[in-house]
């Protein structure tokens, strides 16, 4: 037997109802704060990813799917959404007609450990706000984050963590203390934190390792060390999110592990979920549209991860959509007219499950309990002759006789 690849999964039919209301509630969300849906490709030049998530990040250096095509281009499947969209704006001449608003959502793919909660291939739904310098901008995309955790209903497990990165200007400084600090620890450091001391000092903040962990504790803070602007800025943003009443926590050890943040980075973390902790997470970016090419634009967003979101639903919430009306046709005979009337009923705007299996009646009624069907139409031999069908109320039992005639102007008021 041929499996899935390690780390990619199906969504099996029973997982639906919840991925689809994540993607519903998320386009009424989003577009009600004036976002509009952007769909960019699944893969792209590998170039793009490496300039814009950064050659030496660890997605970029260890995660991504790689390839070179029959032309011999080397392309990557898209370990995130931030750097095609960042591409779309710019080659598409969006610049002129700021703000531009975007949300995408699907799947991701990175070569990571699997575990719970982390996959090879998963799902990301995101926002990316283009134009909005100031940081009212940055609390209203965290006001908007935790409307659709709490309109899915997982809020009470969550919180919003806050920090600063900084800019170019007062980062560079900070980075030097930072390395000269951690450079008097450096035997407390684990394996990798040694080898990448040099080139990124501050992944090292967040490395989940007990002794990095205690030597981060004590190594200076960027939010301490910002430049005038960036305090303002920050300042500007816990402001904001304490007039919008939403509570937050600054956590100085986030440093996001994409290197095109600036200022503001923030994560939705859980204590549901075990180490994969982020549901949702993102930042400002106001460099990288320069960078990539483009001109100078402010910019910010995030992205939340469908995989952990589902796993955090509660199951009996979610409205399983089950069949309005399942017919049972038996025997052979009936079999034949129940194709007919079941498309003559769905001419007619009615929702029809037909059991495509057949057999007794015994068997068939199992099956549209199981279904959770709510009326069952059946059609038997007596009913055949009659022209009729037996319709039962699968909640309270009661049955009556229709004409086939009738039951399309009987039945569409259960539609409502
Ligand atoms: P990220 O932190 O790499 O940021 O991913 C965002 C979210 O995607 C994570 O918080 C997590 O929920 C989910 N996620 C990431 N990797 C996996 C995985 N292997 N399995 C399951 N879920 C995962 C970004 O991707 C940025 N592009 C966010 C952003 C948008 N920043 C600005 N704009």
């Amino acid at each position: 037997m041929i499996t899935t690849v390690r780390g990619v999964r199906d969504i099996l039919p029973a997982e639906m109802p919840g991925w689809r209301l994540l993607e519903q509630t998320a386009r009424q969300i989003f577009s009600s704060y004036g976002y509009q849906e952007l769909r960019t490709p699944i893969f792209e030049k590998t170039e793009l990813f490496a300039r814009a998530v950064g050659a030496t990040s660890d997605i970029v250096e260890k995660e991504m799917y790689t390839f070179a095509d029959r032309g011999g281009d080397s392309l990557s499947l898209r370990p995130e959404g931030t750097a095609s969209v960042v591409r779309a704006f710019i080659e598409n001449n969006l610049q002129r007609t700021l703000p531009w608003a975007i949300y995408y959502m699907g799947p991701m793919f990175r070569y990571e450990r699997p575990q719970k909660g982390r996959f090879r291939q998963f799902h990301q739904m995101g926002c990316e706000l283009f134009g909005a310098e100031g940081p009212l901008a940055d609390a209203e995309m965290m006001a908007m984050v935790l409307r659709f955790l709490r309109r899915i209903g997982v809020e009470s497990s969550l919180t919003l963590e806050i920090n600063s990165l900084g800019c170019s200007q007062c980062r560079e400084p900070y980075r030097g203390q930072l390395l000269a600090f951690l450079q008097t620890r450096f035997e407390s450091l684990c394996e990798h934190c040694r080898q990448r001391l040099q080139r990124n000092p501050l992944r090292i903040l967040d490395c989940k390792g007990e002794g990095c962990r205690a030597v981060a504790r004590q190594a200076p803070f960027m939010k301490d060390h910002l430049c005038g602007a960036c305090g303002e800025h920050f300042q500007g943003l816990t402001t904001t999110l304490t007039d919008l009443q939403l509570p937050f926590a600054i956590n100085p050890l986030m440093v996001r592990g994409l290197d095109y943040y600036n200022r503001t980075a923030f994560e939705v973390t859980t204590t549901a979920l075990g180490t994969q902790n982020a549901v949702a997470a993102g930042g400002r970016y106001d460099g990288l549209v320069a960078e990539m090419g483009g001109v100078q634009t402010p910019a910010i967003g995030f992205a939340m991860g469908m995989e952990r979101l589902a796993l955090l639903l509660d199951a009996a919430r979610v409205d399983a959509s089950p069949p309005l009306l399942y017919l049972v046709a038996v025997g052979a005979a009936a079999g034949q007219r129940g194709v007919l009337l079941a498309e003559q009923w769905r001419d007619g705007g009615l929702p029809v499950v037909l059991d495509p299996l057949g057999g007794s009646m015994k068997a068939q009624l199992k099956r549209a309990d199981r279904a959770g069907a709510r009326f069952v139409l059946i059609l038997g031999e007596r009913e055949l002759a009659e022209q009729a069908v037996l319709m039962k109320n699968m909640v309270d039992g009661v049955q009556q006789v229709l004409g086939w005639d009738a039951v399309v102007a009987q039945c569409s008021g259960l539609l409502t």
